[in-house]
């Protein structure tokens, strides 16, 4: 997929608009982070990195209900989405939206007391976001995000073409070595079930099979929603090689 051809980008955001999510992910994984990030202040301040439409941001809100959260994306109708989702579940004066670019995140040193970026940080990589966004943290603050990893070292040649967009990925023992060596100390790690990705998945699906007859004549279109296919099939077929991890760890 390339960003800088107009024709396809446009096909992946037909793809990727209004969407419950924008990565792998679900409520429970969240929650269970969080539960490794306890404990936090009784009015926790947090930054949500790439919040994309906001599933995160409002199962972070519901379960912190003294938080109050700032959620930063580059991408301006996620934020809109974001926004309208939180005037519906009753939290939006607890949820800031910042329109912005995570790699020169504007906020004071020691603003937050935890940071959460859950399917983005492999847009800087690991290791360049968590040195950019510790002066970010109080220095008792928490980090969680989540990271593409290999579950086996001998994925079939398939699966490592649906990932050669992404030649730095490593397995979880290395990421928690990314961790230590940017000065962080782990607090815990897990890999995401399938149903995270499933409930990524399926609307994905269903957007697919909607938009396959509108764009029949358009090969550029079709190419990038075939793309969006074997992504899909790819976890289908081969879940057990590959997944996303959380990670939870403090300064
Ligand atoms: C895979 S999505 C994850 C979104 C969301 N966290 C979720 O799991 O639903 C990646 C997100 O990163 C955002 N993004 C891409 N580049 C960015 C940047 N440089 N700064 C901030 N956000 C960025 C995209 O707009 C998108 O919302």
């Amino acid at each position: 997929m390339d960003f800088s051809d107009p024709r396809q980008r446009a096909a992946f955001f037909a793809i990727h608009s209004d969407l419950p999510r924008e990565g792998p992910g679900n409520g429970a994984s969240t929650l269970r982070a969080l539960a490794i990030a306890q404990p936090l202040p009784a009015r926790p301040r947090v930054l949500d990195i790439a919040c994309g439409p906001g599933a995160q941001t409002l199962d972070l809100a519901a379960a912190l209900p003294d938080a109050s959260i700032v959620a930063v994306d580059f991408h301006a109708p996620y934020l809109e989405q974001l926004r309208r989702r939180a005037e519906e579940a009753g939290c939006a004066d607890r949820i800031e939206t910042v329109r912005g670019d995570m790699s020169a995140l504007d906020f004071e040193p020691g603003a937050f007391d935890l940071i959460w970026c859950e399917g983005a940080a492999y847009i800087m990589g690991v290791p360049a976001a968590l040195l950019a966004w510790r002066p970010l943290l109080r220095d008792e603050g928490r980090i969680a995000l989540t990271e593409a990893v290999w579950l086996r070292d001998d994925p079939p040649e398939e699966v490592r073409a649906n990932w050669a967009e992404y030649p730095v990925m490593t397995d979880v023992p290395s990421v928690r070595a990314r961790f230590e060596a940017a000065g962080y100390g782990l607090l815990g790690d897990f890999v995401l079930p399938p149903e995270a990705w499933w409930e990524y998945y399926r609307p994905i699906e269903a957007r697919l099979a909607t938009l396959a007859s509108r764009y029949n004549d358009d090969p550029v279109a079709a190419g990038v929603i075939a793309e969006g296919h074997a992504e899909v099939e790819c976890y289908r077929k081969y879940p057990d090689y590959f997944g996303y991890a959380f990670f939870i760890a403090c300064p």
